[in-house]
């Protein structure tokens, strides 16, 4: 199969991504990464793909345990911050390429320890392709581990997309929601196309937290200037005259979520589906 990856201007996933600096967001999301990262099991000499992997909030823990890391990711403005913050810290294990999850072009077959993939590969478009992609690149023996928000879960970012969908306009034909990477039996039906049998793959409820050197309507101004799908929501409710119900109800949400008794500081756990799988 010759398949090239298509450019931002016909490409809505890339677009959506490289349209914000998801690094802003990155940075309230280091510690969850790395804490994820450590409770893996990755070790020093490992190979390992992130995939979806922003600007490293994973991948760069896993090159500080010493393991050989890939980041793949959509937005190339995320691929050359991923880059300098490897170079910064001397990380020559380190390095950070564009591509796209549905399609690992140039990846060979089983050449990866694990494939993580934190709130990243769950946002590609053809979720099967994914699946398979995924498995495909994993030697045997080797663990796929991703991190998927989960539709209708009352905590923040399942919550932020749901807003967001509320004041967009409908997804053209044929879009399959990223967060039904959230749900158990989808996951499942997705390994299994891809070859891997039920008792494989296993799911928990886990949290990241993420944590904001600002009071909660700041961390929302975040979303709003820098989260591709926030910044899509606000620029269809502008069009549709409904920006501040959209604000007010996202203002009240980041509020409500906020657990930090310190009004300089925001606090917010949010609760993801972490998918193990046994290739
Ligand atoms: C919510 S961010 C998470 C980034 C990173 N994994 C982290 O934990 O900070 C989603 C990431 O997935 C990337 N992404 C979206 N669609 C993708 C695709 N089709 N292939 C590769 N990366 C993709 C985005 O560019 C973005 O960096």
């Amino acid at each position: 199969m010759t398949t090239t990856i298509q450019s931002p201007a016909t490409n809505p996933n890339q677009a959506l991504w490289e349209k914000g600096d998801f690094t802003r967001l990155a940075a309230t999301m280091r510690v969850s990464g790395e804490a994820l990262v450590h409770d893996t099991g990755i070790r020093a000499g490992d190979k390992v793909l992130d995939l979806g992997c922003g600007d490293g909030t994973t991948a760069l823990p896993a090159a500080r345990l010493g393991a050989s890391v890939l980041g793949i990711d959509i937005a190339r403005n995320l691929v050359d911050a991923g880059n300098r913050r490897a170079a910064e810290e001397r990380l020559t294990n380190c390095r950070f390429q564009h591509g796209d999850a549905w399609h690992l072009a140039g990846i060979a077959d089983n050449s990866f320890d694990w494939v993580v993939s934190i709130f990243g590969a769950m946002f590609a478009p053809r979720p099967v392709d994914v699946a398979k992609e995924m498995v495909r690149v994993t030697r045997p023996g080797g663990r796929i581990v991703m991190g998927n928000w989960i539709p209708g879960d009352p905590t923040l970012i399942a919550q932020i997309l749901k807003i967001a969908a509320a004041y967009s306009p409908p997804p053209p034909e044929g879009f399959i929601s990223p967060v039904r990477w959230g749900i158990e039996a989808d996951v499942r039906e997705r390994f299994a196309a891809a070859g891997i049998p039920n008792e494989k793959v296993h799911c928990v409820r886990d949290t990241y937290v993420f944590d904001y050197a600002g009071p909660p309507a700041d961390f929302l101004a975040v979303f709003r200037d820098y989260y591709g799908p926030t910044m899509n929501a606000f620029a269809a409710a502008e069009a549709s005259g409904r920006q501040a119900d959209l604000q007010r109800e996202l203002e009240n949400l980041f509020a409500s979520q906020n657990t930090s008794k310190d009004k300089g500081r925001t606090v917010i756990p949010a609760t993801f589906l972490r998918v193990t799988v046994e290739v």
